[in-house]
């Protein structure tokens, strides 16, 4: 059905963390250009998507969205075109209230016309984002999302609808409307921002005191929270990869994208594509991680212990291997042992653990160590049985209730 057919596949590009309102056609083209070469695209990452001050100031007289000329002289349908000829699947922006948070038209009221409009162009993808609304209530959130998933389900080509609605109830005191918000977007799109930006120009201009590292262990903290929310079909999105955030260390980043694979979070790079190292494109391009990122299961991680320097979470995977990730948040590289006990292994006493980093195999009896951790880094080992299949027995989940 529409509503699970797009399942886990959302990876590729978004320019906004690199750009903001500073896209234009070149730069879709040499990112393009730039995935294909350097192996992003056949690693999966499929989707080139445009973000927020793409079009005019103004509607056209007949109410239509107007793309700028200047940043796209050859027109956004030549650039669907392009993307596609390459392999790759576009997708645009648009905000649910009166104007999109960089003050450009938004759709409320326009919707009918403006899913028409960018399905006509040649997109496949729309990111609803949630400013500018009229009175900003939960209960109208939930009317006009809800009236975008009908809008965009009766398409002749459905459109994949990534939902900003959650990230906009994340931070009251009372998180009541956010979990509300979050019953319902699983059942209006495919995907939903649940949190804060992870910027890396001006970072400073909506979130000053959360940025870099720390930033993407705040999304990933909201994230944790949601584990239930996700299923075939819906993911929870932490924001964007900011591979050349200019903050990061290589560990930072290698972190950033295990994590996410580890969640089974939408894989959006927002960063100069161009621009990366070898390093960047081999890590991004690591297939045992991919595909942890993809299993069929679209499990979350969860967390099953958090002490201050260590988290540990841990998943099933579709074909009975058992994922454990660790996280270093401490400031020394170091070593955990986490017991079989602990991750919900029991009937074994052996198991093989796979280092997705190295690639490398080995057995480990009883515990598995994450060893020699940089600080910030990530062990991400997907552990299988040797001979009989183990059991899982349920483990304590941090973060999963109301
Ligand atoms: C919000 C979103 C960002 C981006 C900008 C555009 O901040 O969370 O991802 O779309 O708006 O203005």
């Amino acid at each position: 059905s529409y509503d699970e057919q797009f399942s886990n596949c959302m990876e590729g590009f978004n320019d906004w963390s690199a750009f903001m309102c500073g896209l234009n056609e070149s730069i879709f083209i040499d990112t393009a250009r730039s995935m294909v070469k350097n192996g992003l695209l056949a690693a999966g990452y499929n989707r080139i998507n445009l973000d927020d001050c793409w079009s005019n100031m103004e509607r056209a007289a007949n109410g239509s969205m107007v793309w700028n000329t200047e940043k796209f002289p050859r027109g956004l349908p030549w650039l669907t075109q392009f993307l596609k000829s390459l392999g790759f699947i576009p997708g645009i922006y648009t905000d649910a209230g009166t104007k999109s948070c960089g003050g450009y038209p938004g759709a409320y009221g326009y919707e009918e016309l403006d899913a028409k409009t960018f399905a006509s162009w040649g997109f496949e993808y729309l990111k609803v984002d949630g400013c500018n609304m009229p009175t900003g209530t939960e209960a109208e959130y939930k009317q006009v999302y809800g009236h975008w998933h009908d809008v965009l389900s009766k398409l002749e080509t459905p459109m994949v609808f990534s939902e900003s609605a959650p990230a906009y109830f994340a931070e009251a005191s009372n998180l009541t409307d956010w979990y509300s918000v979050m019953d319902w977007v699983p059942q209006f799109g495919q995907l939903a921002r649940h949190s804060r930006d992870t910027l890396v120009f001006n970072s400073t201009l909506y979130w000053p005191d959360i940025t870099g590292w720390d930033s993407v262990m705040f999304n990933y903290g909201q994230e944790v929270r949601l584990a239930r929310y996700q299923k075939p079909g819906y993911v929870n999105d932490p924001d964007f990869l900011n591979v050349d955030h200019f903050d990061y260390t290589l560990d930072e980043k290698k972190s950033h994208f295990a994590i996410w694979s580890a969640l089974s979070a939408p894989l959006i790079i927002s960063a100069w594509i161009p621009g990366f190292t070898a390093e960047e494109f081999q890590y991004l391009t690591n297939k045992d991680i991919i595909a942890v990122n993809q299993d069929p299961l679209v499990l979350q991680s969860t967390l099953v212990s958090q002490d201050g320097t260590w988290d540990v979470l841990t998943k099933n995977l579709a074909n009975g291997d058992r994922l454990l990730t660790v996280i270093n948040r401490g400031s020394a590289q170091g070593s955990l042992s986490v017991t079989f006990e602990r991750i919900g292994l029991s009937s074994v006493s052996a198991v093989s653990v796979k280092d997705l980093w190295t690639g490398t195999s080995t057995v480990s009896v009883k515990q598995i160590t994450a060893a020699n951790v940089p600080t910030h880094g990530t062990a991400i080992l997907r552990i299988s049985a040797i001979g009989s299949p183990f059991t899982i027995t349920p483990t304590g989940m941090l973060f999963n209730t109301y």
